[in-house]
């Protein structure tokens, strides 16, 4: 899969610009996602499993898809064929809408890094709700834990927030083993407010209440940019409102490793982001007993050792993917 991947299908993805490249990617998993045939084909590379329980829930090896790569839910049974020990779809927003305008997605080979300001380009919770229940209905749904990631759509001020992702929540949990809270993507204005202590609570507070008899895992996605002080306090709020995890990180907005010719606005990832994200990583086990979903720079075996030993439970991929391919995964599996 090495081979093919970065010798064939890595050169011609990477011959559109970034996003054409994205669409075409998950439209051919989405495809696939619909043959049994082809399903045996991407099993056929995936890395040995080894199970892990965490916050209850049975993951048959410990990488995740991050969230963005399929914000519509579009190819779930494709992503576990290739060997994903989970998905997280989304960020799914209560209302559809475009993201912001194009170029929004660059690459910068160079530092294996991507900068984005997509914006939460997004079909909406009730489209996303309608296709989950057909693929459940269809029997073709994954057998690895499936994470659905929500956020607040950009035309609701942010003291409405709540209610917005209440929407989707209620329409979304059915479907999830888990759900991600996304307080900390930089492209929609003010959502990173969201990780202020009062705020937060308030979030936490209103989504719990909304648990029902059968209570779904919610975690919360945080920004690496979040100075340690005030770490500190969202901590405290995650423990008192007994989250089952927190994902670190996000993007960041510190692009001082990127030289001025290459930047971008929006939020950088990749092997430039992975030190940031493993501190956050480092200083959240060393804290707390909330489980840690690490994301952000994992790039290679080593990085991903590194995300471990720095305490994390599970680990998520994004960029590093988009660089390595499939083969990442296998990498990463027979190094631990
Ligand atoms: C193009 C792109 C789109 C993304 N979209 C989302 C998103 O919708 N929601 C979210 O929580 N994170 C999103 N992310 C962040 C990733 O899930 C991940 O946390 C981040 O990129 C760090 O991991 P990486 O260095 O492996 O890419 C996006 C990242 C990229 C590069």
């Amino acid at each position: 899969m090495k081979n093919f991947y970065q010798r064939l299908a890595r050169p011609l993805l990477f011959s559109f610009d970034a996003e054409t490249a994205h669409h075409l990617t998950v439209g051919w998993l989405r495809t696939a996602s619909h043959f049994n045939l082809a399903l045996r084909a991407l099993k056929s590379f995936q890395p040995p499993s080894k199970p892990k329980t965490v916050f209850g829930l049975k993951f048959p090896n410990p990488i995740g898809l991050a969230a963005g790569l399929d914000k519509n839910g579009v190819a779930l049974p494709a992503w576990a064929a290739l060997g994903f020990g989970f998905i997280e779809i989304g960020t799914v927003t209560a209302k559809p809408q475009p993201g912001n305008p194009r170029p929004r997605i660059f690459r910068l080979p160079a530092q294996q890094a991507l900068i984005n300001r997509l914006g939460f380009n997004n079909d909406g919770a009730d489209a996303i709700a309608d296709r989950l229940r057909k693929l459940h209905n269809s029997g073709r749904w994954p057998a690895v834990p499936v994470g659905i990631n929500i956020g607040k759509s950009r035309a609701t001020p942010l003291e409405q927030a709540k209610d917005d992702y209440l929407y989707s929540f209620r329409l979304l949990r059915e479907f999830a083993d888990y759900i991600t809270l996304n307080v900390s993507s930089p492209n929609t204005p003010g959502l990173r407010e969201l990780q202020e202590p009062k705020k937060l609570s308030d979030l936490l507070q209103a989504i719990g209440k909304e648990a029902g008899a059968t209570p779904k895992p919610v975690v919360v996605k945080i920004s690496p940019d979040i100075l340690p002080t005030d770490l500190k306090a969202i901590l405290a709020v995650c423990e008192e409102h007994r989250l089952a995890g927190i994902i670190a990180t996000n993007t960041t907005l510190d692009h001082t490793s990127i030289p001025p010719q290459l930047d971008q606005a929006g939020g950088l990832s990749g092997a430039p982001l992975q030190e940031k994200s493993t501190a956050s990583v480092r200083e959240i086990a060393g804290r707390s007993t909330i489980p840690v979903i690490a994301s952000g720079g994992i790039c290679d075996a080593a990085s991903a050792r590194e995300k471990f030993q720095a305490g994390a439970q599970l680990i998520q991929l994004y960029t590093g993917f988009v660089y390595r391919g499939p083969g990442l995964l296998r990498e990463i599996m027979a190094a631990m």
